[in-house]
């Protein structure tokens, strides 16, 4: 037998007891011919004790253990003199008897401890070590949890686990898609699914009426902190059904998974309409734990002669509390910051509203206190303040105070990783307008349908005025989920795609299943789609990089460091699929 116990199991109820156990050399030291092993698996570690007085080449043997050798070892349970209250089996240790090295191991690269000094990349690389740490085995079973407890609700649901296909035909998500070529088809490819919103569509029109996956999607699209190549989604749609009955039966998702997983007992969720979200935190997935609200001052700030703002197209503020006192390099800072390429703003303004009622700020040659004080009026900023402003174009200026806020929150400590904010951001725009392209894509994906009352806005060609049946899940600014009622005829589904540009051929070519289907009693049907990784490292841990929350992740350029894949492939494999490579 390998093992009569586990090592997280043992306490002083099992003192007297001759037990087995198994497991890797956590940690290795020696003291007057004493040998102490911290013994560890996935359930905790237990200390051994080998004793070279009692038995010499034990205690030898014992002393030569490297980190990370896989041992079997038996003994006795003994109550311990110094005990670790940190750990559960802390009071007792196991005096050996015999053990047996199962297998060695080298010396790992990097410290397996809570706080490693392995860099990312080589913790990628030999990411099987990594998972051996107790944070990152503690996030993945954590989100095991978080997909049990989600699989637990919807099963009450009455929703149905169905499986979708793999090699597809493009689905729209926005994304660059994944392509497969087909060996059998020369010069012909799959993708890989961005989602499996076209078939779940069909699996309402076929009459499954509740279905829910969770499910692999692939996205060829620029890395950040909280977004994969390959992620998964908890992808659910539903038949019969308006918006109302799926932000219930979400908010209820969620409010179960975080019950379960974390005790936290979540009250009803707000929500926000996305005209509000852009106007007063300059996103569409505001974090809504602190308030430093955007105000638009645009009209409070014109005519005074100071061209930079005459001329700008916006000027908005946030009003930071009790930052009056800022000092010069603070202030410094804050304009280093919004001049960032990535912010792209021009400059800061700032008025410092003195505890005192005192009005000053940079711009004092060109405003008087008077007027500073219509500025303070129209952000609503009380004594005390800092008010930062910035101005320029419409879009440029909107991030900047976006950005600037969240800064000024985390500075403050403001985002605090123990409150969860939830958000349903509602009616979003159905469609955005790209410029350059001169083209209008979708807002969500071209499946989503619109609310009634903007149809008109169709017909005057005022686009970006029509108002879609969509909605995402936001939590302190992350945005966990998504999804929207979708059109299920064929003809507001072909006047959605000819409002996309798209030539009746392209539509027939791609879409003609999803038009085809719609004709044979398509019902109404919509749903959603949470990102499992953002939700549950939001769930588990309030925290946005959801790399620690994924096996196998892939690193910043989208390789696996550990496989290191992508790869080329031999010529004999290119010329069974019909692909010729150009080599430069
Ligand atoms: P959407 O594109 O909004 O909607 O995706 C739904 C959710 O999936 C997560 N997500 C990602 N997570 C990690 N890495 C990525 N690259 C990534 N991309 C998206 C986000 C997002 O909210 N078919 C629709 C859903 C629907 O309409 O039902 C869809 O895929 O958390």
């Amino acid at each position: 037998m390998l093992r009569t116990h586990t090592c997280g199991e043992l306490t002083l109820k099992n003192a007297g007891q001759e037990v087995t156990l198994s497991g890797w050399v956590h940690k290795n030291r020696e003291m007057g011919g004493l040998t102490f092993v911290d013994l560890r698996d996935r359930y905790g570690i237990t200390q051994l004790v080998f004793d070279a007085n009692k038995d010499k080449e034990l205690g030898e043997k014992a002393a030569k253990l490297g980190r990370e050798f896989v041992i079997k070892a038996s003994g006795k349970v003994v109550e311990r003199s110094s005990k670790n209250a940190k750990i559960t089996t802390g009071e007792i240790e196991i005096i050996v008897t015999s053990f047996e090295i199962l297998n060695a191991s080298k010396t790992p690269p990097f410290t397996l401890d809570e706080n490693t000094d392995g860099g990312e990349e080589l913790r990628m690389k030999y990411r099987y070590l990594d998972l051996r740490r107790e944070p990152i085995k503690n996030n993945l079973l954590n989100r095991h949890k978080v997909a049990k407890a989600v699989r637990e609700y919807l099963d009450s649901k009455g929703f149905a686990d169905i499986e979708t296909p793999f090699l597809i035909k493009s689905t729209p998500e926005g994304a660059r898609d994944f392509i497969v070529p087909s060996r059998v088809n020369q010069g012909e490819f799959y993708a890989l699914p961005q989602s499996p919103q076209t078939f779940k569509q069909i699996l309402m029109v076929a009459g499954f009426d509740r279905y829910y996956q969770i499910v692999r999607c692939f996205r060829d699209e620029d890395l950040r902190a909280d977004r994969q190549p390959e992620f998964t989604q908890i992808d659910c749609e539903m038949a019969f059904v308006e918006q109302e009955d799926i932000l219930q039966m979400f908010e209820g998702m969620v409010k179960h998974v975080f019950k379960s997983v974390r005790n936290i007992e979540m009250g009803n969720f707000p929500r926000m309409t996305y005209a509000d979200a852009m106007k007063y935190y300059g996103n569409d997935k505001p974090d809504t734990r602190f308030g430093m609200l955007i105000h638009d001052i645009t009209s409070a700030v014109k005519g005074k002669g100071f061209k930079v703002l005459d001329d700008a197209e916006t000027v908005g503020c946030i009003s930071v509390p009790n930052a009056s006192e800022y000092s010069r390099s603070q202030t410094d800072e804050l304009i280093e910051f919004v001049k960032r390429p990535q912010i792209g703003a021009k400059g800061l303004i700032y008025v410092k509203y003195g505890a005192d009622g005192s009005l000053k700020s940079s711009v004092d040659k060109f405003y008087t206190p008077e007027d500073l004080k219509k500025w303070a009026d129209a952000a609503e900023a009380k004594p005390g303040d800092l008010i930062l402003v910035v101005s320029g174009p419409a879009a440029i200026t909107r991030r900047a105070l976006c950005e600037l806020r969240l800064e000024m929150g985390t500075r403050l400590g403001l985002r605090s990783k123990s409150v969860y904010n939830p958000l349903w951001v509602i009616d979003f725009p159905l469609l955005e307008e790209d410029k350059e392209a001169g083209r209008w894509n979708a807002c969500h994906h071209p499946f989503t349908s619109w609310k009634k009352e903007d149809e008109h806005f169709f017909e005057t060609g005022e686009l970006g005025k029509i108002r879609a049946n969509a909605y995402d899940l936001v939590i302190n600014g992350v945005e966990v989920g998504g999804g929207s009622i979708r059109i299920h005829d064929r003809k507001n589904q072909e006047k959605m795609f000819n409002t996309l540009g798209l030539s009746k051929e392209e539509v027939e070519l791609k879409f003609a299943f999803i038009l085809n289907a719609f004709e044979y009693g398509a019902p109404p049907h919509g749903g959603l789609a949470f990102g499992l990784d953002r939700f549950a490292s939001m769930t588990i841990a309030n925290e946005e990089n959801i790399r620690e929350f994924i096996a196998f992740p892939k690193n910043n350029a989208g390789r696996d460091m550990m496989m290191d894949s992508p790869s080329t492939i031999d010529a004999a494999q290119l010329k069974e699929l019909g692909i010729k490579i150009e080599v430069k």
